[in-house]
């Protein structure tokens, strides 16, 4: 299929979607303390993403019982929000979350500490973090769709961090997944080229240990294989003919 060009119209619709998502990221960060559960950050989530006036993507979504992702420590993404699943000191705690604005969505994750947590977990929050912007620097119109893949491959790369590869960025706009899908590793095709009006969800997931992952038996929650931390960051962008717009930044 296609990647989709947004008209002037739908580019403002995408900004405004995006950037009341980025309010719902923000109360959720501002709520996050040891002791809560993960469900009530869905909770907070959902009803900030129903009092702007808006509709959460994810719930429903193939069957997706809640409306925030949260994944706690080896959990990678798409863990289930529960109310016996309570944060630690120490956690790490991804959170990702999803909107539709007049029938215009948008994505966006942060990796957040709970309390205090070790240099080595705050380093990894960091550098995936920083992986983003590496990969978005390549983000501009004639430039290619796996020249983001690389550099954040390359990035990565210089930590000996795995790089999740059964799950990728995509392409967004009416629909929450459009193509093209966004792989975080490096790749030997240069993709298709980019073009302005495009609008990408890119989103590296990067785990303390070895890539590989494997799903828990609620066939939801994706793990590290050997229990290391992983972190996730991810936002909904715009290309154009020079630097990206990163549209879900509060
Ligand atoms: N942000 C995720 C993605 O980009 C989460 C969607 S999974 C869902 O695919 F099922 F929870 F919606
Ligand atoms: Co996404």
């Amino acid at each position: 299929m296609a990647i989709s060009i947004k008209s002037s119209r739908e580019i403002e619709l995408m900004r405004e979607s995006c950037r009341l998502l980025s309010i719902v990221h923000k109360e959720m960060e501002e709520a996050i303390r040891p002791g809560m559960s993960t469900m009530e950050i869905d909770m907070l989530g959902e009803k900030t993403i129903r009092k702007l006036g808006c509709i959460p993507n994810f719930k429903n979504y193939n069957g997706y019982p809640a409306s925030i992702c949260v994944s706690v420590n080896d959990e990678v993404v798409h863990g289930i929000p529960s109310k016996q699943r309570i944060l630690q000191e120490g956690d790490i705690v991804s959170l990702d979350a999803g909107l539709i604005y007049k029938g215009y969505h948008s994505d966006a994750a942060r990796t957040h500490a709970v309390g205090e947590i070790s240099p080595e977990a705050k380093k990894l929050i960091e550098v995936t973090r920083q992986s983003f912007f590496e990969g978005i620097k390549m983000a501009k119109a004639g430039n290619y769709l796996h020249d983001i893949s690389n550099a954040i491959d390359a990035y990565i790369s210089q930590f000996g961090y795995g790089i999740v590869r059964e799950l990728v960025g995509h392409g967004i706009g009416t629909k929450l997944h459009e193509d093209p899908q966004i792989p975080n590793f490096a790749q030997m095709r240069r993709g298709p080229k980019l073009r302005a009006g495009m609008t990408l969800a890119v989103e590296p997931m990067i785990n303390m240990g070895r890539a590989d992952v494997e799903w828990l038996d609620d066939d939801w929650t994706v793990v590290t294989e050997d229990g290391s931390l992983s972190a996730h960051y991810e936002n909904t962008i715009l290309i154009t003919e020079d630097e990206p717009e990163i549209l879900t930044l509060y």
